[in-house]
């Protein structure tokens, strides 16, 4: 699906021309710009990544990740990150909690307006990965990061950051699986930021990374399977240029990508999805993380962006608000 881009025609060669004579060159249209953010991650070091109880349908405790290829794989995520230009900030995975490598759950990194810099943790879902949760208010501690919540410790809205992503100056947040419907509003006013809120209907597509994904500043993505039907349009009108996925492509993991500027680092690529990103000057570096699939998420799942900002990114809202699709 391609909608109509606006193209601004700059017709400042003919001013001056000598009897109007001067021909412009069909030029093409400018690339969108890259997004301004993806340059920064958190990661968690796999040193106890296990299957050890089933809270998606892809976890099976009788199928365990090999620690070796793990490692491998983990190293090889990084060194393609850092290949790309990206920075790595890297936590150790706390004993008492298997999935902690999946570090896109342990809150939302914002810079705010004012300059703070800001963790909003993650209230998760089941209690197998709320101790997740006291490392990272550590971690963002030690990094001149202040912390709030939605709700903790079993108490109050749940809410999953793999759920929310910038894009079109929105907290694009999914909810049903994970996060809550109840958090929207708390996400909404903590960030001084306008949530989309886009309802996730299908079961292997748990959270929003994997059906959604941001490319640049007109391209996401969207796998409309993964929604209901008004989220799934709200989607499709919030992004201008969107690559739309088909449930059997999106259950690839393939939107559980990583963009840093014109790369995008995928875990796999259907044909037509490549032919897509390269036909818009993408290059696609493929990076396996199998072993990691078997916890049930892929290279996004596996990374925490650090710097999205308020203000630049998310529209300044005071106060928050939310939309929901009708
Ligand atoms: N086993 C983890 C869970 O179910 C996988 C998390 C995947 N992360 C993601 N951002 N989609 O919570």
């Amino acid at each position: 699906m391609r909608k109509e881009s606006a193209i601004e025609v700059i017709d400042g060669a003919h001013d001056g021309a000598v009897g109007g004579s001067a021909v412009l060159a069909p030029h093409p249209e400018a690339a969108p710009a890259e997004l301004p953010w993806g340059r920064e991650y958190l990661t968690v070091s796999p040193d106890h990544f296990r299957v050890e109880y089933v809270i998606n349908p892809f976890m099976d405790p009788a199928t365990q990740p090999d620690p070796e290829r793990t490692r491998e794989q983990w190293h090889g995520l990084v060194a393609a990150l850092r290949g790309a230009g990206a920075r790595v900030d890297v936590l150790r995975q706390r004993l008492d909690s298997p999935d902690m490598v999946y570090a896109m759950n342990l809150g939302l990194p914002v810079t705010r307006a004012d300059g703070e810099r800001h963790l909003l943790a993650s209230h998760m879902r089941y209690p197998q990965r709320r101790n997740e949760t006291a490392s990272a208010v550590v971690w963002a501690a030690d990094r001149g990061r202040t912390t709030s919540y939605v709700g903790r410790d079993g108490v109050g809205a749940h809410f999953e950051a793999g759920d929310a992503f910038a894009f079109g100056g929105v907290l694009v947040t999914g909810f049903g699986p994970r996060t809550e419907e109840a958090a929207l509003p708390l996400v909404a006013a903590d960030l001084d930021a306008r949530v989309l809120g886009v309802r996730i209907t299908h079961p292997g597509m748990y959270h929003l990374d994997l059906g959604f994904c941001p490319l640049d500043e007109r391209r996401a993505m969207v796998c409309p399977a993964a929604f209901d039907d008004a989220s799934a349009r709200a989607l499709l009108d919030l992004v201008p240029d969107p690559l739309v996925l088909s449930e059997e492509e999106a259950l690839t993991f393939c939107a559980n990508s990583v963009v840093v500027g014109k790369r995008v680092l995928m875990p796999a690529c259907p044909p037509r999805v490549r032919a897509q990103l390269e036909e818009w000057g993408f290059e696609v570096v493929l990076v396996d993380v199998s072993e990691f699939h078997k916890g049930g998420g892929s290279i996004r799942c596996l990374t925490n962006p650090l710097d999205v900002q308020v203000g630049r990114d998310l529209d300044l809202v005071p106060g928050g608000d939310v939309v929901l699709p009708a």
